[in-house]
């Protein structure tokens, strides 16, 4: 048993997505958000870039004495090898195998599409991953280097992102997967539009919410949750644009999310 918070980061909104599912699967947990909102999108930054951005991240949330921390960001996941991060001193958990596991789960014509940014597409990461664990799969992947800057501005219904999304999906739709793996954490929180372009027929993967089970399941083994069923508190940090970052998390959260507070900017 431990009381210490979950931390989690991202470059910005996209690891809500892990903290919906968390929130949902275990309401009793507390959580330290942190969003690079200065520094993102992470899709375009070089491998160099993203070692720096993580080891920052990690540091930050280290600060704050959280018991295990979550790489919420496919781009950073594919990127930045765990052992990399030389100044890790808890367990860390990151999207691609949960993802990749629930990918494969759920595919029955073994047609995968993965829609990511940029930087996740480069490193084949996801694509490599699903390979191992069953090599018959067929994969497209596709880099959708708009998303990500559209959706932290709030694009996220409208139809902006539905002209957007229906580019980027075209040649995926003509694949013929019956698998999609919302390969950047972001995504989900356009889930609607795209499920409306894939159809009813297509797995939409939601890589925050694996992420989450996989928070889950970490804990679970290591004997780190906190025992409570209800009662978590969740903060979140950004290093800049607090209040883009307060709207959308204010739609994709809801009004039930118990948001102790939104800090503006980070203190170091
Ligand atoms: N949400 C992150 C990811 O999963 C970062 C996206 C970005 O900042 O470009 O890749």
């Amino acid at each position: 048993m431990n009381n210490k918070a979950i931390g989690i980061f991202d470059s910005g909104v996209g690891g809500l997505s892990c903290v919906k599912e968390l929130l949902h699967c275990l309401p009793g947990e507390n959580i330290k958000y942190l969003g690079d909102t200065l520094r993102m999108p992470y899709g375009v930054k070089t491998i160099a870039q993203l070692h720096t951005c993580a080891k920052d991240n990690v540091a930050f949330l280290q600060r704050r004495d959280v018991k295990l921390i979550a790489a919420a960001c496919g781009t950073v996941s594919s990127n930045v090898p765990k052992e990399h991060l030389d100044n890790l001193s808890v367990p860390f958990v990151d999207v691609i195998n949960p993802t990749v596991r629930a990918a494969l789960k759920a595919t029955k014509n073994k047609r995968i599409g993965i829609i990511a940014t940029p930087a996740t597409v480069k490193s084949n990461s996801m694509g490599r991953r699903l390979k191992e664990l069953d090599s018959d799969v067929e994969i497209i992947s596709v880099g959708c280097t708009d998303f990500v800057p559209l959706i932290e501005s709030g694009h996220i219904d409208d139809d902006i992102i539905r002209a957007s999304a229906r580019g980027y999906l075209a040649q995926i739709q003509e694949f013929g997967v019956d698998t999609l793996i919302l390969g950047c954490t972001h995504y989900p929180i356009i889930a609607k539009v795209i499920g409306e372009i894939m159809g009813s027929c297509v797995a939409l993967i939601d890589s925050g919410r694996e992420t989450a089970i996989g928070i889950k399941m970490t804990l679970e083994k290591l004997e780190l949750l906190n025992g409570r069923s209800e009662g978590g508190t969740a903060e979140f940090f950004v290093t800049n644009n607090t209040e883009a970052f307060d709207s959308v998390a204010k739609v994709f959260l809801g009004e039930d999310a118990h948001i102790k507070s939104i800090l503006k900017g980070i203190e170091e």
